[in-house]
């Protein structure tokens, strides 16, 4: 079975448009006041280091590692592969993320880190699936809802591949 990426279904202009709406709401919003962004690898990287350096205000920039899965008893349990080295509380708090898809991961994520006590808790995300949700999660600042598709690119992978490619693209297997 062939890979064909062809299909743009977000180009490189349009990405940077998204981060300078997305940085002026996030500077906006919180001022001077210092904020601690969570990168989630691997997918949010580039996003990630797009968006911090629109930030206006002290940042601390930390990562962590996790996934998702549907145990058979539970709705859904949270693996840590990589926790944040950063002590968040009484912190203004920003995860940010590549894609929101069923909604899970960043669910279970942001009901551990609430036990953590930062002074707020945000979310970010340079793509939404809306139509692909199963948790009642509306990310605070979304940059582009994309249609029920797996895409690639800005960050994005198909088992380790494409993350490189600066547009978003449309997998099809032919
Ligand atoms: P969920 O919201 O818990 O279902 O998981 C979201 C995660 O699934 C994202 O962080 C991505 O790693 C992955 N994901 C979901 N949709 C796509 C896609 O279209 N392309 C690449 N990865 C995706
Ligand atoms: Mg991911």
């Amino acid at each position: 079975m062939a890979i064909n990426t062809d299909q743009v279904l977000v180009s490189h202009s349009e990405i940077e448009q998204m981060l300078e709406r997305l940085s002026s709401e996030i500077n906006r919003d919180y001022g001077d006041e210092p904020l601690v962004v969570v990168g989630i690898l691997t997918g949010a990287f580039i996003f990630t280091a797009d968006l911090v350096r629109r930030l206006e205000m002290p940042v601390i920039v930390d990562f962590m590692q996790v996934s998702s899965y549907v145990g058979e008893f539970s709705t859904g349990e949270l693996k840590i592969k990589k926790d944040m080295s950063y002590d968040i509380k009484d912190m203004n708090v920003l995860i940010v993320e590549d894609i929101v898809d069923t909604g899970r991961t960043l669910a279970l994520l942001k009901e551990l880190l609430l036990k953590r006590q930062p002074k707020s808790l945000k979310i970010c995300t340079a793509f939404d699936k809306p139509s692909r949700r199963v948790i009642d999660l509306v990310p605070d600042y979304n940059g582009i809802t994309v249609p029920d598709e797996f895409i690639v690119g800005y960050g994005l992978d198909l088992d380790g591949r494409y993350r490189d490619f600066d547009d978003i693209r449309i997998v099809r297997k032919e």
